[in-house]
């Protein structure tokens, strides 16, 4: 959470930090500010809410100078307000340094540096590495902030800039994501939080690692471990580019996302099925079919919509290969007395690729023996770096809070994988795979047919039950995560009460909730569950709820136990979720644009959760 952004150049200073700025917004925006040096003297320019608030702010009074620093904030320690907003200074006003993580020792440093005299504006637990930095200066920003850093426990990834080395950028790394962008034009240079703030300036890039250093001037960017060892990088090129990460006409990023789920499963699926054979070129695999055939266990790591996305898997998984799968949200997976080892198989699923949580359960994982493959959007980040072997999903940019085609993309790669490794084991036969991937091969144009039919359908039933409060989704199955995925969607951009459940649970204590207040939203596809969903929706319909179904196309018998039904094309049960979990994503969007929500950016979210 929370978008750094520095830049040393010839431009506008000012306007390429908000210009990072704007694209680094989704990862927090309750509070942001700027850092500039003008002159010999560091000036701060702060405001409380959007970007859009600090512009106004800076507007007629922008500070000018060729050095800069700036920070979109997403509140960890102190509420959002302007003296809570960073850049963070010293005493005196001679250094200034933004930050993103958690300084978790930070109360005991504060104490110590506040008895040496050290005076703090804020509550934030950034402001110590200010003063911190402030106590070792004798002269070199760098050295300053080496020293400071080794008394530091947490994470972080900080830029500084002092008025007493001006043209120098002093930025370090642990644990929260970091990237150098090195200027296609002579002297400038960048540093950012993530890739999208600097795609409009340069597409070469360092990656930098946990326990690394940049010293960045206009000319020069060298890149050292945090005990001054220098680090020989390779030049990163990145693949995005700016358009992509543009709302191309749309109202908000998320519809956008939603529409480019055809071209996404298009290109997560690329190259990867090799002609009609049954037979996959997964080339970061890194996992030898030795190493497959041995594999006991699989664990999914991930939170949130990422964790859905392994719910449809496990399903898939556990059918198609017969092993067994465990999956629990990373937040609490690493927390637990889990058993890990050889033979035990992580699949770490992140879109950013930066998710804390998920990057600690990877570790915990691997400190056990298990082997780790990622399922990411975010080339190079740390949940590819981490891992043994890498499945980029190639979904392009997701700027939109709500994740939408990174969840589908995220299922089809990792379907892919289930062939992979049903064929190694023998689980899956040649024909049944062919079978299968034919399926996969079909969905990107089965996704745009259902968009281009039935959008216009969701939309009006939005507007029809636009006054229901409270929803209940559910389905059994390889649907089970379709309803988890669908209650999150609309919790978290139109604000309405939604539980997600295993349908079959209803009876145990949910169906309390059942009144004719409530709306349901159901996936029953045909197959193993159909007739015991059918029989779900009897209970509720017998109770007054109301009943959405999204269902195939052609099953007429549906209409008889819902309300109203939503048409998805007919595919394997097993990749059937990539296809519904599309309505609940359109129908979360529609309820949540007549609400007037902030869609891209729902109240107290990021996007990328880089604290754990
Ligand atoms: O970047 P990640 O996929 O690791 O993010 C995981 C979750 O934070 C994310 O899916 C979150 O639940 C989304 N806001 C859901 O739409």
């Amino acid at each position: 959470m929370c978008g750094i952004m520095g830049y040393l150049g010839e431009r506008d200073t000012v306007e390429v930090l908000l210009e990072g700025l704007r694209r680094l917004e989704y990862r927090g925006y309750d509070s942001a500010g700027v850092a500039v040096l003008v002159d010999g003297k560091v000036e701060v320019v702060k405001a409380k809410g959007k970007i859009s608030v600090l512009e106004e702010v800076l507007e007629g009074k922008k500070p000018e100078g060729s050095v800069g620093i700036a920070h979109t904030r997403w509140a960890t320690h102190g509420p959002p307000s302007k003296k809570n907003a960073h850049p963070h200074a010293d005493c005196k006003g001679h250094i200034a340094i933004v930050h993103n993580g958690i300084i978790e020792n930070y109360l005991e440093l504060r104490e110590k540096l506040q008895a040496e005299g050290h005076k703090f504006r804020s509550e934030t637990d950034t402001e110590t590495l200010a003063h911190l930095f402030e106590k070792y200066y004798d002269g070199d920003l760098e050295k300053a902030v080496r020293r400071g850093l080794k008394e530091v426990k947490g994470s972080y990834a900080v830029v500084a800039i002092s008025d007493r080395d001006p043209g120098v950028l002093i930025a370090a790394r642990q644990y929260s994501p970091l990237i150098v962008g090195l200027g296609e034009k002579p002297g400038e240079n960048f540093v950012a939080s993530d890739p999208s703030a600097i795609l409009s300036f340069t597409r070469k890039a360092y990656l930098i690692d946990n326990g690394e250093m940049v010293v960045l001037t206009r000319d020069r960017v060298e890149v050292k471990t945090l005990a001054g060892k220098a680090v020989k990088k390779s030049v990163f090129h990145i693949e995005w580019d700016a358009e992509m990460a543009e709302k191309g006409g749309h109202k908000h990023f998320m519809i956008k996302e939603i529409f480019e789920q055809p071209h996404a499963l298009r290109e997560t699926i690329g190259e990867r099925i090799a002609g009609g054979e049954a037979a996959l070129k997964l080339d970061r695999l890194n996992l030898t079919d030795a190493y497959l055939r041995r594999v006991k266990k699989v664990a999914i790591i991930a939170c949130g919509t990422a964790s859905y996305a392994g719910m449809a898997v496990q399903y898939a998984l556990e059918k198609l290969c017969g092993v067994p799968v465990m999956v629990d949200v990373a937040s609490e997976l690493q927390h637990r007395e889990c058993v890990f080892d050889k033979e035990t198989l992580g699949i770490a699923i992140s879109q950013s690729g930066e998710t804390a949580d998920t990057l600690q359960a990877m570790r915990m994982a691997r400190r056990q023996g298990a082997k780790l493959l990622a399922i990411t959007n975010v080339i190079g980040s740390s949940v590819a770096r981490e891992s043994n072997g890498v499945l980029y999903i190639h979904a392009g940019p997701e700027i939109g809070v709500a994740s939408t085609k990174a969840y589908t993309s995220q299922i089809m790669a990792m379907l892919l994988f289930c062939v992979h490794l049903g064929l190694v084991r023998g689980t899956i036969k040649p024909t049944a795979a062919r079978r299968l991937l034919r399926g996969m091969k079909r969905l990107p144009d089965q996704a745009e047919e259902f968009l281009e039919g039935e959008a216009a359908h969701v939309e009006e039933l939005a507007r029809k039950y636009k006054d229901v409060m409270r929803y209940l989704y559910l389905g059994r199955g390889a649907h089970y995560c379709t309803a988890m995925e669908g209650a999150l969607k609309i919790k978290e951009i139109a604000y309405l009460d939604a539980e997600g459940y295993a349908a079959g649970e209803m009876k145990h204590g949910p169906l309390a909730l059942v009144t004719e207040e409530v709306g349901v939203l159901s996936a029953v596809v045909e197959g193993p569950h159909y007739e015991k969903s059918i029989g779900n929706l009897q209970e509720i319909r017998a109770r007054g709820g109301k009943v959405i179904a999204v269902a195939n196309e052609g099953d007429e018998e549906i209409q008889k136990y819902a309300d109203d039904v939503i048409r998805i094309p007919k595919t394997e049960e097993v990749l059937s979720p990539v296809l519904a979990g599309i309505p609940m994503q359109l129908y979360a969007y529609y309820v949540a644009d007549l609400w007037d929500r902030e869609i891209d950016q729902p109240r107290n979210l990021a996007k990328s959760v880089t604290v754990e």
